[in-house]
């Protein structure tokens, strides 16, 4: 279908040069562009052995920044957010940098450049608002922007910038943001940055409510749980006794709800208050795959042969 896009000109920071860029977002000659969104070929060096995830259906995005793919993610359209998003990590340094809020025009129009870009001040066109999240649905909601790919786990300036891209974004709230979650994602950091001696494939997801789901404006829907596990096959084996069930993969799954059940994740009574809830369990990649089997009804294998194979 031939659908003609209101806008034409975007204008964009590029985050190097602060310099405004008419970026061309549709024009005749850009129809021949790959696509980012609809297939992951682009972007199979995110996945330990260019294998993503399996069991979960979606719509792959290929996380294009600046004409360079940063990072992969599995959208969910009706959902208006992530299944998961996989990335590499790398040592991070430098301080976060300024949130700068993007969308993935391919969603909205196919045929657009894949390039994320920048919410423009004002209005969003409507093809937009209706084919993903924007920024009113969590302006003035009790959920935060939680990253499933953190900035915090890149090195360079452009991987980091990318991560701002609500594509890549479920509405989270601040006492796992803030808390628990930070913890793993910081821990996750220490961890790999001190024994992961080669590539570190990261893939942080989301469980779904059974039932009585919260959604954002009847729009984005509010995850129950979030999950993350890495794949490191190449470490440092003189681990310390404390980090011996850590490599060569790990994962954790961390409560949005301080009303779920205690079945995956027991809540600590002890935690201040304004993270009491939202704590975060860690366990061995099975039964994190446990857990995502029982709540998808399928079977759900997050890295190539748990990330023991050879390759
Ligand atoms: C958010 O809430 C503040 C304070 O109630 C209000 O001034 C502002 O207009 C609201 N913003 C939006 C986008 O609803
Ligand atoms: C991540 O780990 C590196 C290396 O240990 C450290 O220098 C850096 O401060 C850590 N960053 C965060 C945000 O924890
Ligand atoms: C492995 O870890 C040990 C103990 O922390 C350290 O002494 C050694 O230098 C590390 N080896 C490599 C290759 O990083
Ligand atoms: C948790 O349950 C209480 C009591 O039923 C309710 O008031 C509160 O809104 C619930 N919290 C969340 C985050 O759903």
């Amino acid at each position: 279908i031939w659908i003609s896009p209101p806008f034409v000109n975007l204008y964009i920071m590029t985050p190097l040069h602060g310099l405004a860029v008419a970026l061309l977002a549709f024009t005749g000659g850009w129809i021949l562009c790959r696509a980012d969104v609809g297939d992951f070929t682009p972007c199979l060096q995110f996945f330990y052995n260019s294998w993503p995830p399996k069991g979960l259906a979606g719509t792959p995005v290929c996380q294009r920044f600046c004409n360079q793919y940063h990072f992969a993610t599995l959208y969910n359209r009706q959902r208006r957010s992530p299944w998961f998003s996989a990335y590499l990590y790398s040592v991070p340094t430098g301080k976060r940098p300024k949130a700068s809020w993007k969308f993935e025009p391919q969603l909205a129009y196919p045929a657009a450049d894949g390039n994320m870009i920048p919410f423009p001040p004002g209005p969003v066109d409507q093809n937009v608002v209706e084919s993903q999240a924007v920024e009113l649905d969590y302006i003035n909601s009790t959920y935060t922007r939680g990253h499933l790919n953190p900035s915090l786990h890149h090195q360079s300036h452009e991987d980091r910038a990318s991560t701002f891209t609500l594509t890549n974004v479920v509405p989270q709230k601040a006492g796992s943001n803030d808390g628990p979650w930070e913890v793993l994602e910081q821990t996750i950091n220490e961890t790999l940055a001190a024994y992961c001696l080669g590539e570190a494939y990261i893939v942080t997801g989301i469980i779904p409510y059974q039932q009585d789901e919260p959604w954002l404006h009847n729009r984005v829907a509010v995850p129950e749980y979030l999950w993350s596990a890495y794949c490191c096959p190449n470490y440092n084996n003189s681990l310390p006794q404390e980090l011996q069930e850590a490599f060569p993969t790990y994962a954790a799954i961390g409560r949005n709800d301080r009303n779920s059940t205690e079945e995956i994740v027991p809540v600590d009574k002890t935690a201040k208050k304004e993270f009491m809830g939202y704590d975060v369990r860690q366990m061995p990649l099975a039964t994190l795959e446990m857990y995502l089997k029982d709540r998808f009804g399928t079977l759900v294998s997050v890295f190539y042969e748990q990330c023991t194979g050879s390759v």
